[in-house]
């Protein structure tokens, strides 16, 4: 959609249209800008930065410090996407003060334009609270990796019909607290399907099929910047990480040949 800047009222209006919304994940100012450059509609600054920036396992690592001082870098390098942080573990959903108070240094500090929390109906007051300081609010529910420990593991969820009624009764409600969008991860497409027919609001699918409003993926999967397992979902659409290595081997190549620097790299 040819718009100057992405908004929560646009992506609304995307939704009614039909149009797809495509986000992806950033975690620097460079890749901010081409991610600009190519317009994809939502930026999210991931706490997977934890695990394909920072080296952690998981996602639980990662602290409010971490997530402030990458969501600056991409917010200088964004202009058009609508830019959300993510609230890492434990910054929210503890106390409803504490998560309006790091929602609010999102915005303040680091140039966000909203936040994303994990979690279903049972995190609508802090919902409502951040919505009400004036933070617009990306919910995401199925899959939410900062519960991995209780999962038992990143598994697909929704598959019993109780845990299928579940997933549609959160995202009615969660949109009830007045969530912009919300992220569904890891469901069958068929639940994915039934969740955005039930709400007004785009759901934004990461492995949960076609039928979502629009889809994310962590930019660092699909560029083959991360050797962790690969989830069926992921489509790899270039290898950088193959193309950083045999740069980086022909650079320490030439080094140790004495062909780098030649007279064209010196100064004469
Ligand atoms: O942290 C993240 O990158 C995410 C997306 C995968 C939705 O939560």
């Amino acid at each position: 959609m040819s718009v100057d800047k992405v908004t929560t009222v646009v992506l609304r209006e995307m939704k009614k249209r039909g149009e797809k919304v495509v986000a992806l994940t950033a975690y620097d100012y460079y890749t901010a800008r081409i991610l600009n450059d190519a317009g994809i509609d939502m930026i999210l600054v991931g706490d997977s930065l934890g695990m394909v920036v920072l080296g952690y396992p998981t996602t639980l690592p990662v602290t409010m410090e971490d997530m402030i001082h990458h969501t600056r870098a991409v917010s200088r390098g964004n202009r058009r996407a609508l830019l959300i942080a993510d609230m890492p573990f434990m910054s929210a959903g503890v106390s409803v003060e504490e998560t309006v108070r790091n929602a609010g240094r999102f915005v303040k500090e680091a140039g966000a334009e909203a936040v994303k929390l994990e979690g279903g109906a049972e995190i609508g007051a802090h919902v409502e609270a951040v919505v009400r300081a004036g933070i617009p609010v990306l919910g995401h529910i199925g899959l939410t990796p900062q519960d991995v420990l209780v999962l038992g593991g990143y598994k697909v969820q929704g598959r019993s019909d109780e845990a299928a009624h579940k997933l549609v009764d959160d995202a009615r409600a969660l949109q009830e607290s007045g969530i912009f969008a919300c992220v569904l991860e890891c469901m069958p497409a068929a639940l994915a399907a039934r969740v955005t027919e039930s709400v007004d609001i785009p759901t934004i699918g990461i492995g949960a099929g076609p039928a979502c409003d629009g889809q994310i993926l962590v930019l660092n999967d699909i560029v083959g910047m991360y050797e962790g397992r690969r989830a069926r979902f992921v489509k790899v659409y270039a290898d950088l990480g193959k193309a950083l290595r045999e740069a980086v081997g022909n650079y320490a190549a030439e080094v140790r040949s004495g062909s780098y620097p030649n007279s064209e790299h010196s100064y004469q």
